[in-house]
């Protein structure tokens, strides 16, 4: 396998659940799963061909439980609720555009995107910048004599503007990583602070120290509905 698809893979972070936008062959999502990249992975395609040797060798290789085939065009047959990285490689810049704008509106910052255009990749960087999205990263692959760009993208939001020192209680870095205990960590931080809240409120304690846990829990609370921690 050429060393395009190893650039791309080199760009996906840990995952929980990426869309794999024409997958074709589904080789991509076969290495996702392999190397224990995602958790799972949807395989879409547009056309019946493609579609049917994808899920066949899906089926070959009995990942059919990880990897769901699909069929349709670009990000219809998925919600992108179910999904953290969107990968759309092998295609068109303006093709790739179009799929992006046609949801750009349900993208959040949960969402990593990985394109690797065939050509138009200036127009593409354009599109994603104008719309409210941070190129993180890029990377570069060389197949005889044609290069390859990969870009990645996610929607640029500010972490710190939920309240910065909540990032003192959970390590922001576990957001970046996806960490898979994330959600079950904050969840027992508010767990211990509810216990500590209702302790307190027996022991009839201060105002202001009832103030400041309950304005805890909340950001707690918040950083798992913002960051949509599965
Ligand atoms: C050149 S292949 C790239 C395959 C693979 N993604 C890769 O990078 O090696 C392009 C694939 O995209 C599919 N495709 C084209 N337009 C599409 C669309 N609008 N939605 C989903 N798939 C599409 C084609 O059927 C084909 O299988």
């Amino acid at each position: 396998m050429g060393n395009r698809i190893d650039e791309i893979i080199k760009l996906i972070d840990c995952c929980h659940v990426a869309a794999d936008i024409g997958t074709d062959h589904a080789y991509v999502p076969e290495i996702l799963i392999n190397e224990g990249i995602c958790r799972k992975v949807i395989a879409t395609d547009l056309n019946e061909g493609p579609f049917k040797i994808a899920k066949s060798y899906i089926e070959s290789k009995s990942l059919s439980d990880i990897i769901d085939v699909r069929l349709g065009d670009g990000l219809h047959p998925i919600d992108l609720k179910e999904v953290d990285t969107i990968i759309i490689a092998g295609m068109g810049g303006y093709l790739i555009r179009e799929i992006i704008d046609f949801r750009k509106n349900e993208f959040n910052n949960r969402h990593t995107l990985v394109l690797q255009p065939m050509n138009a990749s200036d127009k593409l960087r354009h599109y994603l910048f104008d719309n409210g999205f941070e190129l993180v990263d890029e990377g570069l692959a060389k197949e005889d004599f044609h290069f390859y760009e990969i870009i990645k993208a996610k929607k640029r939001k500010d972490i710190e503007n939920i309240d910065g020192e909540i990032f003192f209680e959970v390590g922001k870095a576990l957001f970046i990583k996806k960490h898979p205990l994330l959600r079950s960590f904050i969840e027992n931080k508010i767990r211990i602070n509810d216990d500590i809240i209702r302790n307190l409120q027996s022991s009839h304690a201060e105002m202001d120290t009832m103030k400041m846990l309950r304005h805890k829990k909340n950001l707690l609370q918040e950083l798992i509905h913002e960051y949509e921690i599965i």
